[in-house]
Order: C-alpha cells, then sequence, then structure tokens
C-alpha cells in the first residue's frame, strides 16, 4: 500500500467555458491521479449542491475557489495518510466532513473531485482495471445526442434532446459507425433544407426547427438514408427534461407551447411511440409529479424505457421511492448529482437489483476526463449517454470505450438492452 500524501484542487474549466474543479492526488510512490467535475444547464431541484463563490467579482459569480480552497484545506488535511484502496472509507470521511444530506457545507463539486481522483490513483496503484478481465465484460450502447433543443440550445424545440441507439450493433465500432452514418445523413439533409448545422453543447445539431414531429422526421430520413432500419438498426431515445417544460398547475408545454394536462401528455406520448421507433423517453415529466410517472409506465413502460433523471438526481432514496411507485424502469447516473462514488455504487446496485436499466450520463458541461466511460463498463451498465459524435469532450468518451474494446479484444461483448 502507498498511502496519499498529498490532495490538490485547482480551478479549470468544463466544454462551456465555465469554471469548474479538478483535484489530483498524489501517492507516497509518486503516482497521480486526477478528475475533473461536470456540471449541468438543466438541474433537478434535489441534485447536491453545487458550490460557486457567486461573487460577481470573478467570472460573474461562477468560480469555484471556495470549492477549491475547501479541498486543500478541510478535506485533504483528513484525506492525506488514508489508504487510497479503501474508497469507502475516503467516502465516509467526505460525507462525515461535510455533515449534510445535500453536501451544502462543502459542495458536492469539491467531493467528487477528490472521491474519483482517489479511486482513479488506487487504479494505477494496484495497475487494475476498473473491471475484471477475466471475466466476459460487457460494454454499453451509446446514446447519441443528435438534435439538440430546451435548455441546451437556442431553437424552438421543446423537447431537449433527440438521440439515437445503435441497437443493432455487434460490437461498439460498429455502434460508432452506425451513429456516424446516421448523423453524415442528417447533415446532407439539414443542409439541403437550408438548415443551420452548427451544434449545441452536446455535440448534437440545434436547426431551426419548430416542432418535435419535425425532429422525428429528419432523424427517420437519416437512418434511411443511411441505408439502416429505423426501430432495429437505430431507435430513437428522447430527453424530454419535462423540468423546463411544466407550469405551477402541472399542466405541460411538450407537444406545442400550449399547456396541456397530465392525461392529455401520456396520450400524446402513446400516440407517438407508436408512430416513431421511440424506444427510450428521459423525464417525460416533472420532478414531482410521481403519478404523472407511473401513468406512463404502466402504458407504455413494457416495451419503452422510462429513465428518471430530474426525478432520481441518482439518489438512493428517491430511487426507493420511484421502485415501490413503479414510476420509471430505468435511471440515469450522474455522479455529480450525489457527490461521491461510493454513494453512486450503490444507487447502480440499487437500480439492477430491481431490473431497472442503468444509463451512465455525462452533463451539458463537461471535460476531456474520460471517467464515466470505464463507470459504464465496471457496473455493467446497458448504455453510457455522453453527446453526439462531435465536440472531443464528447467523442473522448467514445474513443475510451474504443480503447477498452480494444485491450478486452474477444472478452468483449456488448450489453443486452430493453
Ligand atoms: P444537464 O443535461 O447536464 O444540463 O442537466 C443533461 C440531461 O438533462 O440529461
Ligand atoms: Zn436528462
Amino acid at each position: 500500500m502507498s498511502k496519499i500524501i498529498k490532495v490538490q484542487a485547482r480551478q479549470v474549466f468544463d466544454s462551456r467555458g465555465n469554471p469548474t474543479i479538478e483535484a489530483e492526488v498524489v501517492l507516497e510512490n509518486n503516482i497521480k491521479a486526477s478528475s475533473i467535475v461536470p456540471s449541468g444547464a438543466s438541474t433537478g431541484t434535489f441534485e447536491a449542491y453545487e458550490l460557486r463563490d457567486n461573487n460577481k467579482n470573478h467570472f460573474l459569480g461562477k468560480s469555484v475557489y471556495n470549492a477549491v480552497n475547501n479541498v486543500n484545506t478541510i478535506i485533504s488535511e483528513k484525506i492525506i495518510n488514508q489508504n487510497p484502496n479503501n474508497q469507502k472509507k475516503i467516502d465516509d470521511i467526505l460525507l462525515n466532513l461535510d455533515g449534510t444530506e445535500n453536501k451544502k457545507n462543502l459542495g458536492a463539486n469539491s467531493l467528487l473531485a477528490v472521491s474519483l481522483a482517489v479511486r482513479k490513483a488506487s487504479i494505477i496503484l494496484n495497475n487494475e482495471n476498473y473491471f475484471d478481465l477475466k471475466k466476459e465484460v460487457s460494454l454499453p450502447y451509446p446514446l447519441m445526442n443528435i438534435i439538440n433543443g430546451g435548455a441546451h440550445a437556442d431553437n424552438n424545440l421543446n423537447i431537449q434532446e433527440f438521440m439515437i441507439r445503435p441497437d443493432s450493433a455487434k460490437n461498439f465500432m460498429d455502434a460508432i459507425e452506425k451513429c456516424f452514418l446516421v448523423i453524415q445523413n442528417l447533415k446532407k439533409i439539414l443542409k439541403s433544407k437550408k438548415l443551420l448545422t452548427n451544434v449545441g453543447d452536446e455535440g448534437g445539431f440545434a436547426p431551426s426547427i419548430n416542432s418535435n414531429e419535425e425532429a422525428l422526421n429528419l432523424i427517420v430520413d437519416a437512418i434511411d438514408s443511411a441505408k439502416l432500419k429505423p426501430g432495429l438498426d437505430i431507435s430513437i431515445c428522447l430527453d424530454v427534461a419535462a423540468n423546463e417544460l411544466v407550469d405551477k398547475k402541472g399542466n405541460y408545454a411538450i407537444q406545442s407551447n400550449n399547456f396541456e394536462e397530465v392525461d392529455n401528455v401520456v396520450k400524446y406520448y402513446q400516440n407517438t411511440v407508436s408512430k416513431y421507433p421511440i424506444k427510450s423517453i428521459e423525464d417525460p415529466f416533472a420532478e414531482d409529479d410521481w403519478m404523472a410517472w407511473t401513468k406512463l409506465t404502466e402504458k407504455i413502460g413494457k416495451n419503452v424505457q422510462i429513465v428518471g433523471d430530474d426525478l432520481f438526481v441518482t439518489n438512493e432514496k428517491r430511487l426507493n421511492k420511484g421502485i415501490e411507485s413503479k414510476s420509471a424502469n430505468s435511471i440515469l447516473i450522474k455522479a455529480n448529482q450525489i457527490g461521491t462514488l461510493t454513494e453512486t455504487l450503490n444507487v447502480i446496485n440499487l437500480a439492477q437489483k430491481n431490473n431497472f436499466t442503468t444509463i451512465i450520463s455525462h452533463r451539458s458541461g463537461d471535460s476531456e476526463d474520460t471517467f464515466i466511460a470505464d463507470l459504464a463498463v465496471m457496473t455493467n451498465s446497458s448504455q453510457i449517454k455522453t453527446g453526439s459524435l462531435a465536440r472531443s469532450e464528447r467523442v473522448a468518451k467514445y474513443n475510451r470505450l474504443l480503447k477498452i474494446e480494444e485491450e478486452l479484444g474477444n472478452k468483449a461483448k456488448m450489453n443486452k438492452i430493453l
């Protein structure tokens, strides 16, 4: 064992150019590992607290010097001399130092940066992989966000993310190739319609289109043009991010800018999944509207993946509630919604025990850190959502999975999807 001798944080910048925190851990034998924490735009109310300075004199209030300082003083003092192989103990120390349920004292960003950097250092120390190379290892299907709307783009699309999933992919390179073909064909189609092909925060196109159906039709056309079969080779996955589309009365503006009652929204989803090859819907309703989620899951949950992101916020208590009330059948996993690796792994475990699929996810503000690719493999998660095949902070995760696939050779298999 080689003890932790130094924990040092610094302010760095995410893919939107906003400040974020990086923590570096140094071990006795000079092994170093670091981790950069991502940041969301459509964040759920129940997410763990992201500590920003709110000092208008620095980076419009977005600087994270206090979080950096927390790591360099309070946290480092207790983490130094610890065994990097004992992740549970490290995370317990972090949780106790903070002492609040939503990590309001030290900030989930400070905690997570250290938690993940320690795990990475321990992997290097033991010359391990995040997964057991002796067993068969499964790679996740990518959910590639190819048309951006909602809070992630400046167009009039209400739904935040239109994604594709290459269901017939035989391996990860094949998955990437199928997505590549759809994306290139979509680009051609957009150009032929004189629509812009510049990309949004997650690398998807953000054309000026006005309706969900227009986006869905464009994607189906692109799948056809790529000579792939919609629904067989490529299915469509949505992230509605409905928190952003609900009014005070609990009505939703999903189909158009008119607010509709839950029953009408459920009908709209039923109708839309019957017309298009949609296999997954994330955040179809707001984070507190448990009844609406249950209604939808009852109606279409057998054939469609219903994914809780803002609903569950990678939180065991909220996931337990969702399991009891049958509100969904899948959970999106974002480690910075909860704050430590141990808590993240516990939620994944709980989900999988209850036959929920787990989808490891990036944030809309992300970085060159590729840890989520390894997390997806090590937790046997069936899917990973990390943007389009554009913007290096997104593609880096796909490149990491290709490297894992190469390393695994014939032990690598694609995971199972619903
Ligand atoms: P966020 O968006 O990172 O901006 O929260 C991603 C998502 O909603 O899944
Ligand atoms: Zn989401």
